[in-house]
């Protein structure tokens, strides 16, 4: 009985998640959203298939959505899902993955919320250790019964809410794309030019001409570039300056980069 788990992650919550998941169910594999997009035919053969995800704009992040409406899924399997978030509940990540697969003929069987740290730095600073460590033990706990549920191939509804406005508020997101990086600077005193901002993005949207980031307007506000700078030379607007930035404590930088050599 094997087990393919798609992930995404820029921070490493949901790579957290994902190889809680994929460590304690046999013959688990994990595969990388990004990575994977790389190739021109999206198919999947496996008994359970399982996508975790960061909350983006109370849904799917934007290369999630595309990727699950390129994948072909052969056969008829147990298909899950599990949401990490700073705030369960509030959004639609699940009904609009239910709605593409649909079109597919398929069906999502298990999806949770994981709560763990909003990595949304824009928004408001990274939160206090102790409510980090809170969080993680209640998700520690939580996932151990995610583990149960997708083992026994058992069907798991969740709580979705206010899905309308949740739907105009990514749809008003998705818009904004194309200028999203324009709010981004590098102070160029502070960058010592290592390259991992290059490396992490997920659209390859940052090349180096001079040794510093250059964005090229392809962004999908993961915020990895940010968060991975060891020289904290990254801002957005003006907002971020000051505020802490922001790892799962299991994840090392090195784990979230991404390599497109076969692409
Ligand atoms: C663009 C963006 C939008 C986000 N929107 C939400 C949201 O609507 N609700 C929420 O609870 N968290 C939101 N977050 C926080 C992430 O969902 C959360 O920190 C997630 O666990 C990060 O996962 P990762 O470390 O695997 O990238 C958002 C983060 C980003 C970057
Ligand atoms: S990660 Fe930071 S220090 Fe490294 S190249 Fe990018 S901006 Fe410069
Ligand atoms: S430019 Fe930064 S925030 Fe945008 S997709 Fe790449 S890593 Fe993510």
């Amino acid at each position: 009985m094997n087990t393919v788990i798609y992930y995404y992650s820029a921070t490493g919550n949901s790579l957290y998640a994902a190889r809680f998941i994929e460590e304690r169910l046999p013959d688990a594999e994990l595969r990388s959203i990004p990575e994977e997009m790389a190739a021109e035919r999206l198919e999947v053969q496996a008994d359970r298939i399982g996508f975790v995800f960061p909350l983006h704009y109370l849904s799917l992040p934007l290369q999630v959505e595309e990727f699950i409406e390129r994948l072909s899924l052969k056969e008829s399997p147990y298909i899950f899902a599990v949401a990490t978030c700073g705030v369960p509940y509030w959004g639609r990540p699940f009904l609009d993955m239910d709605e593409i697969l649909a079109r597919k003929g398929r069906h999502l069987h298990g999806m949770w919320f994981l709560r763990l740290v909003s990595n949304y730095l824009p928004l408001r600073d990274t939160a206090a250790e102790w409510r980090i460590n809170i969080r993680a033990w209640f998700a520690y706990r939580k996932l151990q019964n995610i583990v149960r549920s997708i083992e026994n191939k058992e069907h798991h509804a969740t709580w979705q809410l206010l899905r309308d406005m949740c739907r105009r508020y990514h749809e008003e997101w998705r818009d904004r794309q194309r200028s999203i990086d324009e709010n981004f600077s590098c102070d160029t005193e502070k960058c010592t030019s290592c390259g991992l901002c290059e490396r992490i993005c997920p659209t390859r949207n940052i090349v180096r001409p001079e040794g510093h980031p250059v964005w090229q307007h392809r962004c999908v506000e993961c915020l990895g570039c940010l968060h991975c700078c060891p020289a904290e030379a990254i801002d957005y607007g003006g907002v971020t300056k000051g505020r802490r930035r922001y790892r799962h404590k299991e994840i090392k930088v090195a784990d979230l980069l991404h390599d497109f050599s076969n692409a």
